[in-house]
């Protein structure tokens, strides 16, 4: 109530106070002074114990009511005091999250930085990496190409073993026991006892061998006979239709041989056989005497 009483009064000084000051001013007894009147006229006598009271204040401060404003003024001068000690404070923050501000903004910098150099690499890392790819196609083009040279190479050494399987060797007489020749020209030997036959480039029916391959072959053959003066134990091996070597043997008694071998590099469809030379006699019988054999020693490109 006493508050109540006393804002009221407040506010009816300051309004008038406010009024003296544009009116003219007035100094602080003056205000008093007023405001003691105001104070009697706005308390009558019957408020006793309130009148008592306010004369108790008013004979320290002039009036209760400037103790309550002293009060509000000393608190606001406190409370502007915590607030620029807060506004210091806050300063105080402001700078320092500038500095940290400035510290990120330089670390951000140096980041976009370390971004860019980071991004650099990678695009040299892609770049790399696309050589890398161009690089391994390479390599597996190379890889098929060497894997298509080891096939055909394979191939070839497959073919080229195939071609190696050449060998045949064979006797004069299927069975028994007799003479070939004389004659008075020359003839094909038919060796028709055959041992060996590997690729049937020998023909046993004719005598001839086909090579099947190019290449270098080695041919032997011999002849045998009993002694005779006239007739001697000698035949060619022919190559096509040429001499190639020649095996001879005679003498007037006992058992005679003769045996020759040859290296040849033929063709393919290159013959070879052996003729008897005219008037020329062999002997053969279960012993085998006469032999004609041939092999292929490498084919040739
Ligand atoms: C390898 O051989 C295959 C099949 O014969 C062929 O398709 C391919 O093109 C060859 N590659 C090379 C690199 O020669
Ligand atoms: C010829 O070979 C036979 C065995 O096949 C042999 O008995 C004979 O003595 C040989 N003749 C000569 C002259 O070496």
């Amino acid at each position: 109530m006493k508050a109540l009483v006393c804002i009221l009064l407040l506010l009816e000084t300051f309004v008038f106070v406010v009024q003296q000051q544009v009116d003219g001013g007035l100094n602080e007894n003056e205000i008093s002074q007023q405001i003691s009147s105001e104070d009697r006229r706005q308390n009558p006598p019957q408020t006793d114990t309130l009148r008592a009271e306010a004369s108790t204040d008013s004979q320290q401060n002039s009036h209760p009511c400037f103790s309550d404003i002293h009060a509000a003024l000393r608190e606001l001068t406190a409370t502007v005091t915590e607030q620029k000690a807060n506004i210091r404070e806050l300063t105080a923050t402001v700078t320092e999250q500038k500095e940290k501000n400035r510290e990120l903004t330089a670390t951000v910098t140096e980041q976009k930085t370390n971004i860019r150099a980071l991004e650099t690499r990678l695009m040299d890392a892609e770049k790399a990496a696309e050589q890398q790819m161009f690089l391994l196609e390479e390599l597996n083009k190379k890889n098929d190409e060497i894997s298509n040279l080891s096939q055909s190479q394979v191939e070839e050494l497959r073919k080229e073993n195939r071609d190696r399987k050449i060998a045949f060797s064979a006797s004069l007489l299927a069975s028994g026991s007799g003479d070939v020749g004389p004659f008075t020209t020359d003839i094909t030997l038919t060796y028709r006892n055959v041992f060996t036959n590997i690729g049937n480039a020998y023909n046993p029916i004719t005598g001839i061998f086909t090579a099947p391959v190019k290449g270098a072959y080695v041919f032997k053959f011999s002849v045998h006979a009993h002694g005779s003066q006239s007739n001697a134990a000698s035949a060619y091996l022919m190559k096509n239709e040429k001499h190639a070597i020649v095996a001879f043997a005679q003498q007037a008694q006992g058992a005679l041989n003769s045996s020759k071998g040859v290296v040849l590099i033929l063709e393919v469809g290159d013959v070879v056989y052996v003729r008897l030379r005219p008037n020329g006699k062999i002997q053969d019988n279960g012993n085998n005497h006469n032999t004609f054999s041939g092999y292929i020693l490498f084919p040739l490109r």
